[in-house]
Order: structure tokens, then C-alpha cells, then sequence
């Protein structure tokens, strides 16, 4: 294992057993109000504390762009880091959330861990090298056609701008799918993807912290990532679509009709 990413899994666990922990005791958490529908709890900041510490022990001249405390540093490597995606799960003793740490290396993801606490499932890859589920290299489904495929998606639920445009493309997806799910963790989706226990995915407007690891995961698990016209800016727009490479062309054309001019 490449020594960034041994670190980067180091992070990923340490952030875990602090989500445990918490977990044993949900009630007793602290829960803020970050926004419309948006919680978060001080597990949240403890766990990214720890992963950051972690990251910076090992490499104190790195970037970090990390979900609760922003930005610092400026080098050519950066960490991308949600310490808890999933938070809204976690608060209910959902058991669906998970760790995410990506680096990108001069804007190239060159490292990704996702991390499943409570099921002690870890998801990593390494660019060039595949992608691993604990100790076994996983890859994409094979399935050739979406209306046998199962796919992952999150709703809109703090920012209803695209509401409408979501709701046509989930009603094509209801009717020309084997079935739809939200799980609830956008980066444990793109994990299940990688791993092909989803066949794609989609969703709108969601973080760098949220999907940078699950690409890479993707991608070194031979599916294909991209925007909603299935080029690169997915990370910029948040806008992304995932899958086996004949499930991701399918995607694209359920959710072409659906595009408004912000979408494209
Ligand atoms: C959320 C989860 C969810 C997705 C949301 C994200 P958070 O992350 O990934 O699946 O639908 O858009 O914000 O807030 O729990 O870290
Ligand atoms: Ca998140
Ligand atoms: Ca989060």
C-alpha cells in the first residue's frame, strides 16, 4: 500500500472508532443546526480534528480541505476530507454513514479512502493501482442493461432549486430501473458502485468532501464518472453520475430530457 494512503486509512479509522463510540450514545450528542435540514454534531468536528491531525503528523506541509473547518495550507498535494458523511443517518442510529478522505494531487485524485464504521467495511484505491474493499479488489457490475440495474441516487433536501428537474429524472429512473435507492451517504454510494452492489449512480449539487474519494473508487473499479453530459467537472458542479460503463451511457440518457440550462 502506498504510504499516503496507509496514512490516509489510519486517518479513516481513528475517525471511526470515534463515530462508534458516539454511536453507543446518540442522545447524548450536541446537535447544531448548520442550516435548512442540515445537522451537525460535535462527533462531526472530532472526527475531522483527528483525521486531520493524523494527515498532518505525517505530512505537516500538505493542504487540507476538510467539510467543517474549511481550508488551509497551499501545496500541490491536497486532502479532501468528510469526517462523517452521512450525519442525518448517523443521528438516527441509521447505521449508513461513512469516513471520506481523498488526495488530489496537483488537482488529480491520486489516493481515496471510504470508510464504514459500523460495519468495519474499508474501501481504498490508489490511482493505476484498483480498488480494494478490505483485502479483495472489487470491481463495477457487469450488468449491461438499466432496466435490470439497481441505482443509487440522493434527494434534493436542503437546497430545492432543482427540485422539478430531480423529480422528472427519478420518475424515469422509477419506471426504467429495477429499482431506485437513497441510502443516504453520497460517498458510500459511489463505494457500492465501485463494488458493484449498485449498478450507478446520481445525484445534484453535492460537495468535492462528498464524492472525491468515491471517484477514484469508481474509476480504479473500471466504471465511469462525469458531469450530467458526462464530462469532467463533477467535482466543481457536484453534479455527478456514476456507474458500469453501459449503466453510466444509459444514465446520461434518462437524464438528458431533464436538463435545465443551470444543470448542463
Ligand atoms: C450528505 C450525504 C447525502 C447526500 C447529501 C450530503 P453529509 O452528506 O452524502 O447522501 O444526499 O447531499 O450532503 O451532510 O451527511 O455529510
Ligand atoms: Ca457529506
Ligand atoms: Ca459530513
Amino acid at each position: 500500500m502506498h504510504p499516503m494512503l496507509n496514512i490516509a486509512v489510519k486517518a479513516a479509522r481513528r475517525a471511526g472508532s470515534i463515530i462508534n463510540r458516539a454511536s453507543l450514545d446518540i442522545d447524548l450528542l450536541t446537535i447544531k443546526h448548520k442550516s435548512n435540514n442540515d445537522y451537525v454534531s460535535e462527533v462531526d468536528g472530532a472526527a475531522e480534528q483527528a483525521i486531520i491531525e493524523t494527515l498532518l503528523e505525517a505530512y505537516p506541509n500538505h493542504a487540507i480541505l476538510a467539510e467543517e473547518s474549511g481550508s488551509q495550507g497551499d501545496s500541490e498535494y491536497q486532502w479532501i476530507i468528510d469526517p462523517l458523511d452521512g450525519t442525518t443517518n448517523f443521528l438516527h442510529g441509521f447505521q449508513q454513514y461513512s469516513v471520506s478522505i481523498a488526495l488530489l494531487q496537483k488537482g488529480v485524485l491520486a489516493h481515496a479512502v471510504v470508510y464504514d464504521p459500523a460495519r468495519n467495511d474499508l474501501f481504498t484505491a490508489s490511482r493505476g493501482k484498483g480498488a480494494y474493499l478490505n483485502d479483495r479488489r472489487i470491481r463495477v457490475s457487469k450488468r449491461i442493461n438499466l432496466k435490470d440495474s439497481l441505482i443509487g441516487t440522493g434527494f434534493p433536501f436542503r437546497d430545492f432549486t432543482h427540485l422539478d428537474a430531480y423529480m422528472g429524472m427519478l420518475r424515469d429512473m422509477m419506471q426504467k430501473t429495477s429499482g431506485v435507492r437513497r441510502p443516504g451517504s453520497a460517498a458510500l454510494d459511489l463505494a457500492y458502485t465501485a463494488a458493484g452492489r449498485l449498478d450507478g449512480f446520481w445525484e445534484i449539487g453535492l460537495n468535492p468532501w462528498d464524492i472525491a474519494a468515491g471517484c477514484l473508487l469508481v474509476q480504479e473499479a473500471g466504471g465511469l464518472v462525469g458531469d450530467f453530459q458526462g464530462n469532467e467537472t463533477y467535482l466543481q458542479s457536484g453534479n455527478i453520475v456514476a456507474g458500469n460503463p453501459k449503466v453510466f451511457a444509459q444514465l446520461l440518457q434518462v437524464i438528458a430530457p431533464h436538463l435545465t440550462e443551470q444543470l448542463k
